[in-house]
């Protein structure tokens, strides 16, 4: 009885096998035969009814049955796996690949590269200084005397009584002399920190770019030639800019430089207060009292000194009118540049 059925199985799995096409019909046949109800499964269960004598030989004929069954059915579905063109498993090697996306450095970094291979270029080094700054560097060694109003020209974040920070990158000229006797020309970029409401004009943080120059016989004339050749470089060789007699405690004397305002060329309008000017960084020979703090003898060396905002520097040369476009982070704006 048994011997019939399984020959019978054998036939329509034959017939089966033969007639199929695709990953479907593998499908059905799997049901159909290997499936926990399957024709097989079906056998097996018959196997209970047999004979205590007839049952090891018929477990062996069924075990045999679905090896062979199974072995054909793997075969078959390997070759319809490779062979299947439906749209799931078809890779179409026409497809434009995925875009990788390349960022670009900030404007600022841009700017600050800039302005670090111009005076390169002057035979400056680069130098850096941290952030968390004392009194003593920020202010005392820098010639701000104690409760002198000179202070409050820079709100200050104060840590404690003694540190802050840094509201300019002038204190690195500080540390740069205690470490180094003359010559020393470096500029020194970094980060500063103010105590100020936010607003188009003003930010709580931003960057600065310092610069300073000391060795026997340095002169103003100096100082104006290395200012002026930058601003050239930097903006364009038809610039326009004069200097400003100006107030700074660390030089004296001290000096503001000016560029004819990007938008009115001069004319005057609401960007330049209707000046036709707008500053673009302070200067000054490095005051002989700066000199005493880093044990620099005044009677034999001199030097210039310079500090300029990056943000501003930048926005003047782009046209920009709001300083808080730098670190909003918006991509409609990085990536213009
Ligand atoms: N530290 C000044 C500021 O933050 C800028 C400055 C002016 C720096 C004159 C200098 C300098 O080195 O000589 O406003």
């Amino acid at each position: 009885m048994l011997d019939n059925k399984i020959s019978e199985i054998k036939n329509s799995f034959t017939a089966d096998i033969k007639s199929v096409s695709s990953s479907k019909d593998i499908e059905d046949i799997r049901i159909k035969y290997f499936s926990r109800n399957g024709l097989i499964a079906q056998l097996f269960e018959k196997l209970k009814d047999a004979s205590k004598e007839d049952k090891p030989e018929l477990g062996k004929k069924l075990n045999l049955l679905r090896n062979d069954l199974t072995l054909q059915f793997d075969t078959v579905k390997d070759k319809i796996i490779l062979s299947d063109t439906s749209k799931e498993n078809i890779i179409d090697l026409t497809l434009p690949g995925n875009e990788f996306v390349i960022g670009s450095k900030h404007l600022l970094t841009q700017t600050l590269d800039e302005i670090k291979s111009i005076f390169k270029g002057l035979g400056f080094s680069v130098a850096g200084g941290p952030e968390l700054e004392s009194d003593y560097y920020n202010f005392e060694s820098l010639n701000f005397p104690a409760d002198h109003p000179a202070r409050d020209m820079q709100d200050t974040f104060f840590i404690s009584k003694d540190f802050l920070l840094r509201t300019h990158t002038t204190p690195v000229q500080i540390r740069l002399m205690e470490k180094q006797a003359p010559p020393v020309r470096a500029i020194m970029p970094g980060r500063v920190y103010r105590n100020e409401a936010v607003s188009a004009r003003s930010y709580c943080m931003f960057h600065q770019v310092d610069g300073i120059y000391v060795d026997t016989d340095v002169t103003f004339a100096e100082l104006k030639g290395t200012l002026i050749s930058f601003a050239k470089q930097f903006y364009g060789a038809n610039l326009k800019y004069r200097f400003r007699p100006s107030f700074f405690p660390f030089t004296e004397p001290s000096a503001e430089m000016d560029i004819t305002c990007y938008l009115c060329h001069g004319k005057g309008c609401k960007i330049c207060k209707n000046t036709g000017w707008l500053e673009i960084l302070g200067c000054g020979m490095v005051d002989p009292n700066v000199f005493k703090y880093v044990n620099y003898d005044s009677e034999k060396y001199t030097g210039y000194a310079f500090g300029m905002g990056i943000e501003r520097i930048a926005l003047l040369k782009y046209g920009l009118t709001d300083i808080r476009i730098f670190f909003d982070n918006d991509l409609r704006f990085l990536k213009q540049f």
